[in-house]
């Protein structure tokens, strides 16, 4: 499974990125302006210290206007991926620039079938919001399994990025689930690596060891 991580803000980029496990990363509005930094300048930021897919969001919820920005997008860096939401003028706009070789990101998918129209429109990437739908008293990774068994039943080659992800758990659902890509906040990443036993364990072997050989210098 790849991992993408899901933010604007450089310095957790940076951090992730130094780790040597970082894949790609995935920003939206709500993420932008939490930073309050120029959109366009942030992602060419991001785009020089990560080689893989960054996904840009546009702003405009227009075929025409989604075409526009998302073309525009499409000239920050080589390795942009334009992220439009899986609305019926989305599917569109996804279609139109997939035909122009502009890789997309459908985001905002709450339904099986609509990954099954994203995948049919060209789309590069499919992000289903499984925490959001855990909110609302669901269970988010059904639509994982479900859109996993659809893209296999038919082989669509579209990728099956799990979003919304809350903590380590959902990570590890959706591991075993199949989905291709997980993105994830800093801060679950910090997480998955965060087991008492690990830092008691090391604790224990630095102990032992200074004890043996610290009194013979
Ligand atoms: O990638 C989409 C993600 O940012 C949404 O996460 O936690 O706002 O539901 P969340």
């Amino acid at each position: 499974m790849e991992l993408y991580i899901d933010t604007a803000n450089l310095e957790e980029i940076r951090q992730a990125h130094e780790m040597g496990v970082l894949d790609g990363v995935t920003t939206n509005p709500s993420l932008i302006a939490k930073e309050g930094v120029d959109y366009g300048r942030r992602l060419a930021e991001i785009c020089e210290v990560v080689p893989g897919p960054v996904s840009a969001e546009v702003i405009a919820t227009d075929f025409d206007g989604m075409l526009r920005e998302g073309r525009d997008r499409a000239t920050i860096a080589q390795n942009i991926v334009v992220k439009l939401p899986t609305t019926a003028e989305g599917i569109r706009a996804c279609k139109a620039l997939s035909d122009e070789g502009v890789r997309c990101n459908m985001t905002l998918c709450f339904q099986a079938l609509q990954a099954w129209l994203a995948a049919k429109a060209g789309a590069f990437l499919i992000s289903p919001f499984i925490g959001r739908i855990d909110d609302v008293g669901q269970d988010g990774m059904d639509l994982i399994h479900q859109i996993r068994q659809i893209y296999d039943n038919y082989g669509y080659p579209t990728k099956l990025l799990a979003a919304s992800i809350r903590h380590p758990k959902h990570m590890l659902d959706c591991a075993l689930a199949g989905a291709d890509v997980a993105t994830v906040p800093f801060s679950v990443i910090r997480q998955i690596l965060k087991h008492p036993l690990t830092d008691i364990g090391l604790e224990r072997f630095i102990r032992d060891y200074q004890g043996a050989f610290a009194s013979r210098k």
